[in-house]
Order: C-alpha cells, then structure tokens, then sequence
C-alpha cells in the first residue's frame, strides 16, 4: 500500500498552524510539521499520532531550510507545500527598528520564496502536487501601522500569482490563501483592542482551516476570506482612494484606541 500523501507545514506551532495540522490530519494527509517551538510541535505531533513527524527548524537559516528539505526528500517528497509561518508587529513605521523592517520581510517574503525554491524538483515529479502561501488581507490592502507587514504580503501575493502563470502547463497547483483578523498569537493587545474598536470580525483559526481544506480541494486559486474584506480588497484595485478616505477615518479611531492604551 502507498504511503498517505505528505503535506509540510510551516508555522505549525502557531495557531493557524495547528488548526491547519489537524485538519489536514482528519482529510487523511502525513504531515510534516515544522516550526521553532520544540515543546508546541512535539504536543502536536503526538496528538496527532506516529503517522506524522515534526522538524524544529529556524527558517531563516539555510540550514534550516536545508534540514527541511532533505528530510521531505526523504519521506517521500511533498505533495503539498504550505508556506504558512509569518511574523507581524503592529507598529508605526517610523517608530519599527531597522533589525524588525528586515525580518519581517525575510520571515513572510523571502523565506517562502526560497523554501518553494527548494521544493519544485520534489513537486514536480508527483501528478497532483499543491503550493499554497498564507497572506492576508493586508496583501491585497495598504493598512495603517502594517507598513512591512503589508509590504511582505503584498510581495508574497505577486510572488505566487507570478509563480502560478509561469507553471499554468505543469501539473504544479500554485493556491493563495488571504485570511483577515484570526484569533490567534500574532495579534497582541493592540490588534485585538483596535479590531474591536473597528467592529473588524476575527474569525476562529478552525474556520480558515476548513476553507483551506475546502480550497485544497477545489483548487481556487485565490482565496480571500470573510466579508466585507473580499468587497474591499476588490475596489481597493479598482478605486484605491475610495479606500484612502475610508481608511483616513479608522486612522482617527486607531489613533484613540493608541492613546487609551498608553
Ligand atoms: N492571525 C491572523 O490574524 C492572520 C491574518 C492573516 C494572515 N495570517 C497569516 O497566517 C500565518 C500564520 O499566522 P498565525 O496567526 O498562526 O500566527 P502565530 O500563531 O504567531 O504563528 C506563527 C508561526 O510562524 C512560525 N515562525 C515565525 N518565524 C519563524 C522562523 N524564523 N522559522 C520557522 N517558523 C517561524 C512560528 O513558529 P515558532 O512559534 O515555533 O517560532 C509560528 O508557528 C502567517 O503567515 C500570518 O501572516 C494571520
């Protein structure tokens, strides 16, 4: 009997990360799991059973990145490839250490890119292969206090959409997924005090887990989540300074949400 597909997953020991990793479990996928948080994937791993294996990895290293990819080789090579790990610091742009700028950029942009750099050989062998990257929202909409963030999924966005028309005749699916505000880690006090100021929805970390595995299965190529942010990523491309003006006015209530909180 062949071996159940292999799935990796980056930022498995992030919220999204699990919820992904479990789903992707009950769908019938081997999961390799990979993060920096030993404790966190080890938890996960045996939750999820002796099928599925877990790699710590600081991605950012090409040793890292080295240890992931050969081990994928390994097992079998991956059938899908989630780029899933990413870093944001809510923070006026002027006010983010240079050191901050950067890893932002290398963890959400340049890490994705040089990990799908490594796994096309492995995918392009197999006959149903997936790529999918987490963006955002903010990927596709400029947003005050994010400029890096939005920055590296903007990037990311461009990246896969360039990536997916390069490889249209390959059997290599190319999927991005865009969620908005998800209940998890990466939105601190701030975050969570300003999208309720804002009346922003957070969605739970299962729900994007299962449009995933819904995505996954439908191969929709793009994949923002949640309404209005579908309706304002679409006239942010047709009317951008529509969404200028109606972002200057959640700029004010930001800017009361900062001061209450310092
Ligand atoms: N939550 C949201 O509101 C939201 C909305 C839109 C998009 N997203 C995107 O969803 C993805 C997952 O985020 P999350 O919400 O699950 O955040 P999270 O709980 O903070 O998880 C982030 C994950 O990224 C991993 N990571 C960070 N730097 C890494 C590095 N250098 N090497 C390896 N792994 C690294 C972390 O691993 P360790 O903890 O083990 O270091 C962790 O597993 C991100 O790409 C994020 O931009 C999130």
């Amino acid at each position: 009997m062949s071996n159940p597909a292999l799935c990796v997953l980056t930022g498995a020991s992030g919220g999204l990360g699990h919820a992904m990793a479990n789903a992707l479990a009950k769908e019938g996928f081997r999961l390799l799991l990979v993060g920096r948080n030993e404790i966190k994937l080890k938890q996960l791993n045996n939750q999820l059973g002796s099928l599925h294996g877990h790699l710590v990895a600081d991605l950012t290293t090409e040793q890292g990145r080295h240890d992931l990819v050969s081990l994928a080789e390994q097992l079998g090579g991956a059938d899908v490839l989630i780029n899933n790990a990413g870093v944001n610091a809510f923070t006026a742009f002027c006010e983010q250490s240079t050191l901050d700028i950067s890893k932002t950029l290398e963890v959400n942009l340049l890490v994705p890119m040089l990990i799908t750099h490594a796994f096309l050989p492995q995918m392009r062998n197999k006959s149903h292969a997936k790529l999918v990257n987490v963006g955002s929202a903010f990927g596709s909409i400029g947003f005050p206090y994010h400029s890096s963030y939005c920055a590296s999924k903007f990037g990311l966005r461009g990246f896969t959409e360039a990536l997916k028309r390069e490889l249209s005749d390959q059997a290599l699916e190319v999927l991005y997924i865009a969620p908005r505000a998800t209940d998890t880690d990466i939105n601190g006090r701030t975050e969570r005090a300003i999208n309720s100021a804002l009346g922003n929805q957070m969605d739970s970390p299962d729900k994007v887990a299962q449009l995933l595995i819904k995505q996954l299965k439908t191969g929709e190529s793009r994949n923002v989540i949640g309404f209005p942010e579908k309706l304002f990523v679409k006239l942010n491309g047709l009317f951008p300074s529509l969404i200028d003006s109606a972002i200057a006015k959640k700029l004010i209530v930001m800017k009361r949400v900062l001061n209450e909180l310092n």
